[in-house]
């Protein structure tokens, strides 16, 4: 079922109240604008009216709560390959989950797992793409330099092409992580990992700086980090940039 709104506060707080009321899996709530859209971090995503994607789905992962972490990298493959399905542009991923095409950020996706009442894992992914978004419409600032679909192809996209193309790719994985595990996810995600054999600086959630290079992501979801005296660190939570 899709739920459809002209604008809403943020499309994850209205996906997580329809959980909570027993919305079955794959209900989609889906917005032309948000008032509050929420990045990762406690940050805002600027979502104006018309030019971009703001979707967010419930989904109930038939998984031991060990293997919710993956659920965050089953959704960013979802989410390239749609887009790249849609746009024919090369996209990648940098960790945990930003959509890039040529290193600038054209999408990103929020995940936020909770257990049901009746103890059932449920997560919350909502997805937020630029696409049909102007030079001047993109957030002035950003941690990671942001561009849309429009600005890189020249040509404006369907958005509800998008958000269905999203939504089976989300369906299929779905089906593979319960049915195959994890591995068929982490070499689907290696494959557009944005980061490998690059050189890194992580923030830590302390605030601590960390330099290295990609080394890709481990089973759990967290990334891997090659420090200069070749130990890898791993990495559960930060902020990646370049360089
Ligand atoms: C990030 O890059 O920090 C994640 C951005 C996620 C934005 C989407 S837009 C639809 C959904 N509703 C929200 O409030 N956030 C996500």
């Amino acid at each position: 079922m899709i739920h459809r709104f002209e604008n809403i506060a943020s499309t994850n707080d209205e996906a997580r109240r329809l959980s909570r009321a027993g919305a079955e899996a794959f209900t989609v709530v889906v917005a032309d604008s948000q008032q509050a859209g929420r990045g990762r971090n406690g940050r805002l995503w600027v979502s104006p009216a018309g030019v971009g994607l703001y979707a967010s789905v419930v989904l109930r992962p038939h998984v031991a709560t060990e293997f919710l972490p993956s659920v965050t990298l089953l959704a960013g493959v979802a989410a390239a390959e749609a887009v790249m399905g849609c746009s024919g542009l090369p996209i990648m991923i940098k960790w945990p989950n930003d959509l890039l095409i040529y290193d600038r950020k054209v999408a990103g996706l929020l995940c936020e797992a909770e257990l049901s009442a009746s103890g059932d894992s449920v997560v919350i992914v909502g997805l937020g793409v630029n696409v049909n978004t102007s030079e001047a419409l993109l957030p002035a600032r950003t941690r990671f330099p942001a561009t849309s679909l429009l600005i890189e192809s020249g040509k404006h996209s369907d958005h509800e092409a998008l958000l269905d193309a999203w939504i089976g790719r989300l369906r299929a994985w779905m089906t593979i992580f319960e049915t195959q595990g994890v591995e068929p996810i982490l070499a689907a995600w290696r494959q557009r990992d944005a980061l490998t054999d690059r050189k890194l600086h992580v923030v830590l959630p302390n605030g601590e700086g960390l330099r290295g290079v990609g080394a890709g992501v481990a089973g759990d979801g967290s990334l891997l980090v090659k420090m200069d005296d070749g130990a890898v660190q791993s990495v559960i939570a930060g902020e990646v940039s370049l360089g």
